[in-house]
């Protein structure tokens, strides 16, 4: 047996030795491949392991083999085990020995072959999955994963706004995927993880593969509702109608809001790191040639420190920075919860109370899930005790509901919530549109980046649910702040009030 099946050169402890090793990986191989298909269940590490881990132990055991038949041919020709020269290179396929050596030789290479091929695919293959995106640095990636699940993007492949196609992002994103592995088993990695990504593939070879700026969008209604923080907590409605696109398919974006991704108009800015605040806005209409420069007169900046800042060129990522990662403020889901009827609005001075208990920063999710809920009981038992008597009930549920909300939108362990990564759609508890849209940006010439209310949307209908205002579409109404607050919003900005719950 020992002469016939395998090459003399084999038997040396080394190749042995990988023999073993690889014959196990290989056995491992199969079985976990076939466990894991027929459990059906899908588990990371199971499949990490299959498909990156034991195929490393395969080749390990395969290149000790090699390695040790090459060492004991070495020795052999130079004459250590004194070997017949002569019959060195003669290949005689009538020889049983020869024969069965070369079959074997044949098997192993092509089942090896094939496993690896199927291997690695399946390896590359992970390496692309949400999960494997997801799921692996199940810390890390908790917040984008969750938010993701939710977002309309739910069905779109991380990859495919991440890495995109072409060699050049696919290595590049694997040799920033190894650092980033790196980064996770040392725990070096940012919390928050930093934004914007300066790495992200510009929106042309992302976003554009499925929309496309020359696909305009005309007018749409935005229905929005709020519960004021009073003790019937008044259903306030608003419904704006969007200038997404043109008054009329026929201007395609030759006005509206998708204006500024028409193919004959390029906008640049220049801003902080965070691109929160603008410094210079430069608008170049490639059809005209006419440019114009506008820079916000209350932070004037010199030649020089715009010199070292870099120029970025808009486009659909500097608005839709939150596609599919959004982390809303707590006004926004408690009044999502009162709308789809999770909470209950007839239970009195709920908003006010929820909003009270999402004030705190908490720094971890059981903290939040004690905190929330105490701070709920305890601010009715100090203030509204006759309501919690008669409402305990709705009024822990409600608890857990905020709760469930505010762990969807807040991840403490990664210190990440609407704050650290705002989206820029709107202008209400971040800048948004009015970085730019603030009527501080003029030009040389006095132009100005309007800041017009009815810009970019027209009030349709507002006021007290029952007993609200309408008007025919195509005009407006006169925008009324649901508290009074004289004429501060129009002359501040929201977000100077609306930024933190604790103002709200
Ligand atoms: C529709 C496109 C899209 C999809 C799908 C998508 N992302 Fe993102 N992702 C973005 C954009 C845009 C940003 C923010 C970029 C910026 O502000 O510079 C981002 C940011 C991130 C960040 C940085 C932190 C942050 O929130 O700014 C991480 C991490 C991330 N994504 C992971 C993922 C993972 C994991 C998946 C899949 C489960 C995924 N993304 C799917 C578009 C996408
Ligand atoms: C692989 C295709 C694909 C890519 C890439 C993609 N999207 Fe989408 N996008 C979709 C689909 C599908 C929808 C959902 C349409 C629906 O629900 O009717 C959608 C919806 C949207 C919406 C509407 C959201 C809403 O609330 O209804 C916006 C805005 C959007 N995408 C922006 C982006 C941006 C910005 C990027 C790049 C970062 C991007 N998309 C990349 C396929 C894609
Ligand atoms: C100047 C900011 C801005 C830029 C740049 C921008 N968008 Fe939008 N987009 C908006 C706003 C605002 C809306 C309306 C949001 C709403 O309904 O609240 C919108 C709506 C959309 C919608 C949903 C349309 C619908 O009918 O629901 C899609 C899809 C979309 N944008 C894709 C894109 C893509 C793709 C790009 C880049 C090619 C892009 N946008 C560039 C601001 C922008
Ligand atoms: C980086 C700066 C910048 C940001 C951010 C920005 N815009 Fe603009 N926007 C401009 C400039 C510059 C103009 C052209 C001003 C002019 O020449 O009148 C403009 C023009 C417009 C117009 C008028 C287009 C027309 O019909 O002629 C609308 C509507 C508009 N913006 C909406 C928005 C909305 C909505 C957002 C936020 C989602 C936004 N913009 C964010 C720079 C910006
Ligand atoms: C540059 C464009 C632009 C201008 C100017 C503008 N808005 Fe808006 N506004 C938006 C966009 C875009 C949204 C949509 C936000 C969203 O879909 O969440 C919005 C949303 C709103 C909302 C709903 C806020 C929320 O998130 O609940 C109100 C209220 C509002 N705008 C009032 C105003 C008033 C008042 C002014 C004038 C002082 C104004 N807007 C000026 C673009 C603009
Ligand atoms: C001077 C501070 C201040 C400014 C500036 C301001 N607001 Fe408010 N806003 C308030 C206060 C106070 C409330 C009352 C909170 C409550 O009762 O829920 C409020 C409530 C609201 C609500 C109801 C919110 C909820 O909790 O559901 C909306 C919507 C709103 N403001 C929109 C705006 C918009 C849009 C702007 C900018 C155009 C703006 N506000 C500017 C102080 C301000």
């Amino acid at each position: 047996m020992r002469n016939k099946l395998l090459p003399a050169s084999f038997f040396n402890p080394i190749s042995i030795l990988g023999g073993i090793v690889a014959l196990i990986a290989w056995i491992a191989f199969l079985f976990l491949v076939i466990l894991t298909k027929s459990l059906g269940e899908y588990n990371v590490y199971m499949e990490i392991f299959t498909y990156l881990i034991v195929p490393v132990f395969l080749i390990v055991g395969l290149l000790l083999i090699a390695i040790g038949m090459m060492i004991r041919k070495r020795l052999q020709r130079k004459g250590i085990e004194g070997l017949d020269k002569k019959n060195i290179f003669i290949f005689n396929l009538n020889e049983v020995k020869t024969r069965n050596s070369l079959i074997i030789f044949i098997s192993v290479t092509v089942i090896f072959i094939i496993s690896t091929v199927v291997g690695s695919y399946e390896a590359f293959h992970y390496t692309e999955s949400n999960e494997f995106c997801g799921k692996l640095c199940h810390k890390v990636m908790t917040p984008e994963y969750s938010t993701y699940q939710l977002s309309p993007h739910a069905r779109v492949p991380c990859v495919e706004c991440h890495i995109g196609e072409g060699v050049n992002w696919f290595v590049k994103s694997k040799i920033s995927g190894v650092r980033q592995v790196f980064h996770y088993i040392s725990s070096t990695f940012p919390m928050p993880i930093e934004t914007p990504l300066i790495s992200l593939r510009p929106a042309k070879e992302t976003c554009e593969k499925c929309h496309w700026p020359q696909k305009f969008y005309t007018h749409k209604l935005n229905h929005f509702k709020y519960f004021l923080r009073d003790s019937a907590n008044t259903e306030w409605d608003l419904v704006l109608k969007m200038k997404i696109g043109p008054s009329h398919q026929s201007f395609k974006t030759s006005e509206g809001i998708h204006w500024h991704i028409n193919p004959d108009v390029e906008i640049q800015y220049k801003a902080s790191e965070q691109r929160d605040s603008v410094f210079w806005v430069k608008y170049s209409n490639k059809k005209t040639g006419t440019e114009t420069i506008f820079q916000d007169e209350e932070m004037i900046k010199s030649d020089s420190e715009l010199a070292v800042m870099q120029t970025r060129t808009m486009d659909c990522m500097d608005c839709h920075n939150r596609p599919s990662h959004e982390y809303r403020s707590p006004y926004f889901y408690i009044n999502n919860l009162f709308v789809s009827g999770k909470i209950p609005s007839s239970v009195p001075w709920l908003k006010r109370v929820g909003m009270i208990a999402l004030k705190p920063k908490y720094s971890t999710v059981d903290s939040a899930v004690l905190g929330i809920k105490n701070k709920i009981l305890t601010t009715y038992q100090n203030k509204y005790p006759e309501v919690l008597r008669k409402h305990k009930e709705e009024i822990d549920s409600a608890a857990a509901v905020i709760t469930l909300a505010y762990l969807e939108n807040t991840f403490p362990e990664m210190k990440i919530s609407f704050r650290e990564y705002p989206r820029h759609i709107g202008h209400f508890e971040s800048d948004g549109c009015f970085r730019c849209h603030n009527g501080r940006y003029k030009s040389d010439k006095g132009k100005e980046i309007s800041k017009d209310c009815y810009n970019c949307h027209t009030i349709v209908q507002q006021g007290i649910k029952d007993s609200t205002d309408f008007c025919d579409i195509n005009s407006t109404l006169d925008y009324i702040h649901p508290v009074d607050i004289e004429n501060d919003w129009q002359e501040q900005l929201c977000s100077d009030c609306h930024s933190l719950p604790s103002k709200n």
